[in-house]
């Protein structure tokens, strides 16, 4: 119903990035053409370094280079890192009621159990193998306070529980330039990064979703088991992915623009659709509006695609999610004005 929209679809339901790789990143790609061995798995010392050095600076986590991991972008990991750790038949793999599918998927791919195991983890049950924490998360764009973030540290860590924190979002808080905390930063788990292992990419961050690159680190002992599947499995990052990673970890002057492309779009759909009769709810960080009309999701999927407006119902992200929408600000200012437009007229 979108697409025969007389000025054409807007598609705010997927959060693929539509701005150009920036060029320092386009450089250092066509640069690293000439690589006729085989990559390390373990990455480039280069990669290794500028990623961790990203992180001190922009996180405040000190990582050491040699706990981290290339991943062929964050989805693989996320969806095989309970069988990289061998998980299976018996063990629970917790996720959080509103989440990335892929995280289920995950668990079913290991043969575990996956479980939704929300805020109140202390009433969970005690036998968890695995648990994700998503903050900034996807649909809901909420941030978990540093004092939730503790928590559930003190209760993975009192349970031998791994607790794996995807931080895909990180960079892009909405009310503070500066990051929302990571879970490895040293006020939330001291000096230790035992039992956590933390998840990046940088499909949001730098424009880089076609080229499949994101990292894993954290507690050095599981980064090690993951090396050493990983290897024999064949999950290795192209050397020249390899190369253009270094360059956007040692440059953060295009995700200042880039951030500002996004905040400018939310300045314009956020009130847009209040306009229209939405409560947006969290959404204080990521790349989506978290968005209801108080009925059911596909009332509202409809109701937008009536003005050629796509959006992803929240049901897609648990049923916790039956009566909002996600909309995303991953799409061009000309579609996000339309968009505005038609919510507003
Ligand atoms: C919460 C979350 N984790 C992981 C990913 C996957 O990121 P990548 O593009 O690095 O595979 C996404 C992608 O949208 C996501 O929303």
């Amino acid at each position: 119903m979108a697409r025969e929209h007389p000025g054409g679809i807007v598609d705010l339901s997927v959060g693929t990035p539509v701005d150009s790789v920036p060029s320092v990143v386009q450089s250092a790609l066509a640069a690293c053409t000439d690589t006729p061995g085989y990559p390390a798995t373990y990455g480039t010392a280069a990669l290794r370094a500028a990623a961790a050095s990203w992180m001190s600076r922009r996180l405040g986590v000190v990582a050491d280079p040699s706990a981290v991991l290339p991943a062929i972008g964050a989805k693989e990991l996320v969806a095989w890192l309970p069988t990289l750790l061998g998980l299976g038949a018996g063990d629970v793999v917790g996720f959080p009621a509103l989440a990335y599918p892929t995280y289920q998927v995950g668990a079913l791919l290991a043969g575990a159990t996956p479980m939704v195991l929300d805020a109140t983890v202390a009433a969970g049950p005690s036998r968890v193998a695995m648990l994700w924490v998503n903050s900034p998360a996807n649909p809901t764009g909420r941030v978990l306070p540093p004092d939730h973030l503790r928590k559930m540290v003190d209760w993975a860590r009192e349970r031998g529980t791994v607790l794996v924190s995807d931080e895909c979002y990180i960079e892009f808080g909405w009310d503070d330039e500066k990051p929302p905390f990571s879970l490895l930063h040293p006020s939330i788990c001291g000096s230790s990064h035992s039992g956590l292992l933390a998840v990046h990419s940088l499909s949001k961050r730098s424009n880089l979703a076609g080229y499949r690159a994101g990292f894993v680190t954290g507690d050095p002992g599981l980064v090690a088991q993951l090396l050493e599947v990983r290897k024999h499995a064949g999950m290795i990052v192209p050397a020249p992915v390899q190369a253009a990673m270094t360059a956007a970890f040692d440059d953060d002057a295009h995700v200042v623009e880039q951030r500002g492309r996004y905040l400018a779009r939310r300045a314009v759909l956020r009130p847009a659709l209040e306009a229209a009769g939405f409560t947006i709810e969290h959404s204080e960080a990521g790349l989506y509006l978290w968005a209801t009309r108080d009925e059911d999701c596909w009332t509202t999927v409809e109701w937008l695609a009536k003005r050629g407006i796509l959006v992803a119902p929240g049901s897609f992200y648990g049923a916790a999610g039956a009566r909002h929408v996600r909309v995303g600000l991953t799409a061009s200012d000309e579609r996000v004005a339309t968009a505005a437009d038609r919510l507003t007229s």
